[in-house]
């Protein structure tokens, strides 16, 4: 009697433990998503939307970057619409890089920054203030190590942020970047990509800042590419998202596939969303890393020291590979929750 009891209490406790854990792993990430739309931001964007129970999007904040500010503040509301989340709020940023002068990529975003679909004003504005003020006051003010950042533009937003109020480390949990470049070379020159090269000065401000970085470089999204199988996969899905998205990335994709002579085209900021919503897609490691914002043949270059033959501390995780058909079976399925 007395065994059979504590047997029973036993299993209780175990059942206990079983569903708090089960309900700590269930609590969504608290998320901002920094963003220049952008067509791979818009997937990203989708993405992320469509993955409520992992993620909480407290806010979308924009910066100039693929075009100018007022476009990817809209592309950025119109993702929202899209995907029926106008509960999340818009905030505009930065319009210019802290140093450099600006640099577009219309060649390859088209002139209004999403290739494949038109494009109209959205029913929702954006939200009051500014995206700057909006991440110190709620950074600031959050649970400490608490907030993720998703990074898929050049870093201005959050760099001028730290600069104004350097302890809002502190509500940071970690920040994932898409950016960076090096065992594949650079997309806009030799050694640089896009957004390191829009604003190196910011990249080096949010390095030095000591937060959990982890970078997604073009090292890994030249691997994490489409073929006609998975654009054929993600048109199955038969919903108004998932025809949008395959719009979007059949006119997107073909710069890159014409211009690298690669079988697919690189979605590059949907993998900063993938790896927040299943790491084990993917692999790296933590090495150090400096940004080179020296004017010159290697300017904005990130000096990734994968051997670690500098001897230097590790201050980024960097990952290098990805599960490309993983990540295709990830994209689709969250889309399907969309309309
Ligand atoms: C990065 O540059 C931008 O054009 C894309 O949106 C992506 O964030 C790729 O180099
Ligand atoms: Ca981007």
């Amino acid at each position: 009697m007395l065994i059979q009891t504590a047997k029973r209490l036993l299993q209780g406790a175990i059942l206990m433990s079983t569903l708090a854990a089960a309900a700590i792993h269930a609590a969504p990430r608290d998320l901002i998503i920094d963003t220049d739309p952008g067509a791979d931001d818009v997937v990203a964007l989708f993405l992320a939307m469509a993955s409520p129970d992992e993620l909480k999007i407290r806010a979308i904040t924009t910066v100039a970057g693929n075009v100018r500010l007022d476009k990817t503040s809209r592309n950025a509301r119109l993702a929202r619409e899209w995907a029926g989340r106008e509960d999340i709020p818009v905030y505009a940023g930065a319009g210019r890089p802290l140093v450099r002068t600006p640099i577009y990529a219309a060649d390859v975003h088209g002139e209004e920054g999403l290739t494949g679909v038109p494009v109209h004003e959205p029913k929702q504005g954006l939200a009051k203030g500014n995206a700057v003020q909006y991440l110190v006051d709620t950074l600031a003010n959050a649970e400490p190590h608490s907030v993720t950042l998703a990074m898929l533009g050049p870093q201005t937003n959050l760099a001028l942020a730290l600069i104004q109020q350097p302890d809002i480390v502190k509500g940071i949990k970690e920040v994932v970047i898409m950016g960076g470049a090096h065992f594949n070379g650079g997309n806009i020159t030799p050694v640089a990509e896009f957004n390191l090269y829009a604003d190196p000065h910011a990249a080096e401000v949010v390095l030095g800042s000591g937060v959990k970085l982890t970078y997604l470089p073009l090292d890994v999204t030249h691997k994490v590419i489409t073929s006609d199988a998975r654009l054929k996969q993600l048109a199955a899905v038969g919903n108004g998202a998932s025809q949008k998205v395959v719009d979007i990335l059949n006119a997107y994709i073909k710069y890159d596939m014409d211009k690298y002579g690669m079988t697919g085209g690189p979605v590059h900021d949907a993998t900063v969303i993938a790896y927040l919503l299943k790491p084990e897609l993917f692999s790296g490691k933590q090495i150090h890393m400096t940004v080179d914002s020296r004017e010159g043949p290697t300017f904005a270059q990130t000096v990734a020291d994968w051997y670690g033959v500098l001897k230097q501390p590790a201050n980024v995780m960097w990952i290098e590979n990805g599960d490309a058909q993983g990540f295709f079976d990830l994209l689709s399925t969250r889309l399907a929750r969309l309309k």
